[in-house]
């Protein structure tokens, strides 16, 4: 262990005084530091053992108010007793007007415990000796604590601690420093002024360091730990999926959380009868204003293809109206981004995913968000097909670390086949979302030339394995403790 310069020079001084006195004196008498340099080294020095600290705890008093008004012009009860002595008897009436309602009342209750009381309105002196003498006392110690010097009575303390503002009691602790046998023993083993503490440019350019000691780091002091900044382990895991899918050349897209129900369920061929529209599973937006429909031109093209289908297909035989799919809602899906995109960059091949949120009329409980992301992709080009699809979702799955993987048939309005993905661990199945090919009624419409597999995939779900949670709603309870101390299961 070594000391720093401050922290010897305090510790000298220590050695000096040899008895034990206050940090505070320290300040005053050691020259060249400052008070915080000071008191920074007293800190490491009893933070290395070599000085004990005491802690010695004052009670200060002080005047209120009332007490600097009644040495100026006695107290209540002295101001009584003076005239009593001069007249003998003194009325309740005659007190109050000499000395004031207030302090009348004072000097009465003061008094009448000495058996000074009135009796049908007028008091007599009594005991005259014992209640000067007490007046006396109750004066001398009013003057000690105004002068700050002179014996403080305890019994006078108690007295007025009882009286109301006439004095304010305040503990104050001071802290006494003392070097001990350790630090005795440091100094005399160590004798090396001429080390160096801090390297300045100057010494350097001058070379005056050369041939001298310099102060070694001691890297055992303990030191407060902090805790840096870190990611949420949402924003950790949603990176790891982007940096999983653009390692492989996806495109990455960003799309809207407001959309038009056009986009979202018609272009997917979803009828609009459909019970995933009901506004008991989807956030509608309740908007004012009509707004334009982007791309307004697919609105006929839809209507054929829900209505009538297209050659080979039926569609779905229904009149379609076109008003419902010009309302707005809160995205249930990302998959309205890749079919927007896709009908925006009709080109193949190409590969795209997002990270994305999603909105759902749901009751939240332990599997079940209404605000989730989903990590959504698709693949356009005359290779996308359903073994494309299974092998692209393996190895998505293989990078993050799960093996186990199954698919279960599935339906969706805008796939076929469609199919969902399980994870299997620790014994246990997770569905982790769904997938397939697009539809022709899908793609043809849109003018979609080469077959498209896509997939929408729960992140939240997928945090819960990876972070081994068992309630999805831990992920956004912000505690602190999970968010400091998160720990990866695969
Ligand atoms: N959009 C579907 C969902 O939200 C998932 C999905 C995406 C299914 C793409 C098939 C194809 O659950």
């Amino acid at each position: 262990m070594e000391i720093s310069r401050n922290e010897e020079l305090v510790l000298r001084y220590l050695l000096s005084r040899k008895s034990s006195g206050p940090v505070r004196e320290l300040e005053i008498t050691i020259k060249g530091l400052s008070d915080r340099e000071i008191s920074s080294a007293v800190s490491w020095l009893e933070s290395k053992q070599l000085i004990d600290i005491d802690k010695e705890v004052n009670t200060r008093i002080q005047l209120s108010d009332e007490g600097l008004e009644f040495i100026e012009s006695g107290l209540p009860e002295e101001n009584l007793f003076l005239l009593l002595e001069e007249k003998g008897k003194v009325s309740v009436k005659e007190c109050m007007e000499s000395l004031g309602a207030k302090n009348g009342k004072i000097a009465l209750a003061q008094l009448s415990r000495f058996g000074l009381k009135p009796k049908e309105g007028e008091i007599s002196l009594l005991n005259a000796e014992k209640v000067k003498s007490e007046i006396d006392e109750r004066k001398k110690f009013l003057q000690s604590v105004k002068s700050g010097n002179g014996p403080i009575s305890e019994e006078q303390v108690e007295h007025f601690r009882k009286r109301e503002n006439v004095i304010t009691i305040k503990a104050q602790t001071t802290r006494l420093a003392s070097i001990n046998a350790d630090g005795e023993n440091y100094l005399k083993t160590h004798k090396d002024v001429d080390r160096i503490d801090f390297l300045t440019p100057e010494m350097i350019a001058s070379e005056e360091w050369r041939g001298k000691r310099f102060r070694a780091y001691d890297l055992n002091t303990p030191v407060e730990r902090i805790q840096s900044a870190s990611k949420h382990p949402m924003t950790y895991l949603i990176d790891k999926v982007r940096q999983i899918f653009l390692s492989m050349g996806f495109r990455e897209m960003k799309g809207h959380y407001v959309e038009y129900s056009g986009w979202n369920m018609d272009a997917l061929f979803i009828p609009q009868d459909h019970p995933a529209r009901d506004m008991q599973d989807t956030f509608y937006l309740n908007a004012t204003k009509e707004f334009e429909f982007e791309h307004p031109e697919i609105l006929k093209v839809l209507k054929k293809v829900h209505e009538s289908g297209m050659e080979g297909y039926p569609g779905w035989q229904y009149s379609w109206n076109e008003k419902r799919a010009r309302e707005l809602l809160l995205r249930t899906h990302t998959t309205v981004s890749t079919i927007r995109y896709l009908y925006e960059n009709k080109e193949p091949p190409l590969a795209l995913f997002s990270v994305e949120k999603v909105f759902r009329h749901e009751s939240v409980d332990w599997k079940h968000l209404a605000e989730l992301h989903q990590i959504e992709g698709a693949v356009h080009s005359k290779d996308a097909n359903i073994s494309t699809l299974k092998w692209l979702m393996r190895i998505f799955y293989e990078s993050l670390g799960f093996k186990d993987i199954k698919f279960l048939p599935s339906y969706y309005p805008y796939t076929e086949p469609s199919i969902d993905v399980v994870v299997k661990i620790n014994g246990k199945e997770v569905e982790l979302g769904g997938s397939g090919v697009f539809r022709p009624e899908v793609t043809r419409p849109l003018g979609l030339k080469e077959p498209v597999i896509a997939w929408g995939l729960g992140l939240e779900r997928l945090a819960m394995i990876y972070y081994n949670l068992s309630d999805i709603r831990e992920i956004y309870n912000s505690d602190l403790d999970w968010l400091k101390n998160f720990r990866l299961i695969p």
